[in-house]
């Protein structure tokens, strides 16, 4: 037989209920664990706790008291019944603060070299871009990626019959109305975002986001990275582009990389150039990558028309400067000697973990 625990005898009075509210209240309030309060609850309201052995005891009691006791016992359960779930829940809050807490990671105490991963090559690429030019005295600026028809197109020089504006071209959103807002799909319109801040000379770069719809294959990729190089001051000539095209390939590629212009055609720019540097496969020998020429086409550049300057409000008179944008990625690509541009944007981690 199961030893008769002392509270058996326990008087069955409205005051002893109270007191044994008050016992078990207590003893739940010490707990500090959602374990603690689960045990003292069976405790304080199971099978073997003084509120059962009154709610036995009740049998022994003259039948005309039985009622109100009853009720009395049960308001007593229930009394407690509430702390325990106002603890519950408060214990719970509490330990998930404190395990949000104890997760947290301080970021600022991680060694670099014990991160797992690393930047995108794409990331590091343009990084080092940011580099070359600040080293250069240039500005880093940023842009919008949605841009209006006047900034991608219009002021640009860019008629309105050009194929760039097709819808097979760019993406255009469904705001503004017609075909007026898009996602741009070069940098340059920042061209024009910095010459009407009315602010000269300009020594600027933007890198940043473009979108084209163009299928994803190992040469283009719908969403890309440019960066656009803009200078406009006084005397500013096109020997200054070459040089600063120069300047940049070789502290990127080293001094075995030279570049090189060929004419070229762009509205906002007059005259135009493509520039092309050493091919870095087969180091200008000829290749099936370059075609065979020895030579790899990285970019557009020019001397900015006036045009674009006179849309702005810069009176080409007196100022004058060249532009020039490329890929990032087609850079970080050639660079690396990757083949196919996907490889990028895949997250294939065995590529990622290699560069
Ligand atoms: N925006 C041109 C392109 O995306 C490149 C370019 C930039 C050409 C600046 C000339 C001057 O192809």
């Amino acid at each position: 037989m199961r030893p008769v625990p002392d509270h058996e005898q326990i008087e069955l009075t409205r005051a002893e209920l109270d007191r044994l509210v008050a016992g078990a209240t207590g003893r739940l309030a010490g707990c500090a664990s959602g374990e603690e309060l689960e045990a003292a609850t069976s405790e304080v309201l199971g099978r073997g706790s003084a509120l059962s052995a009154m709610h036995r005891a009740l049998a022994q009691v003259a039948p005309e008291e039985r009622p109100a006791l009853g009720e009395a016992i049960n308001a007593a359960r229930r009394a407690i019944e509430e702390v325990v779930e106002r603890l519950r829940s408060e214990l719970s809050v509490r330990q998930r603060a404190a395990r949000l807490q104890a997760d947290r990671l301080d970021l600022t105490e991680v060694l670099p070299s014990r991160l797992p991963g690393h930047l995108h090559v794409v990331t590091r690429v343009w990084e080092e871009l940011e580099d070359v030019f600040l080293g250069m005295g240039y500005e880093i600026a940023e842009g919008n990626e949605v841009e209006t028809d006047w900034y991608n197109f219009t002021a640009l020089n860019i008629p309105p019959d050009h194929p760039a504006r097709s819808m097979q071209d760019s993406f255009y959103l469904d705001h503004g109305g017609g075909e007026s807002v898009l996602l741009r799909t070069h940098t340059s319109p920042v061209q024009v975002h910095l010459l009407e801040r009315g602010e000269l000379p300009v020594y600027a770069i933007v890198p940043g986001r473009v979108y084209r719809r163009d299928t994803a294959d190992a040469s283009h990729l719908p969403v890309f990275h440019q960066i656009e190089g803009l200078v406009v001051d006084r005397g500013v000539s096109f020997s200054d582009l070459a040089g600063t095209i120069d300047a940049f390939v070789r502290a990127i590629f080293g001094s075995g990389v030279a570049s090189r212009l060929r004419p070229a055609y762009f509205p906002f720019t007059e005259p135009s150039a493509e520039f092309e540097i050493t091919c870095t496969i087969c180091g200008g020998a000829g290749c099936r990558t370059c075609r065979r020429t020895g030579w790899i086409e990285l970019g557009g550049c020019g001397m900015v028309h006036p045009a674009v300057l006179e849309a702005t409000g810069v009176d080409s008179e007196t100022w004058t400067g060249f532009a020039f944008g490329f890929g990032i990625d087609r850079l970080a690509l050639m660079r690396h000697g990757i083949e196919d541009l996907r490889t990028f944007v895949e997250n294939d981690v065995r590529f990622l973990s290699q560069l």
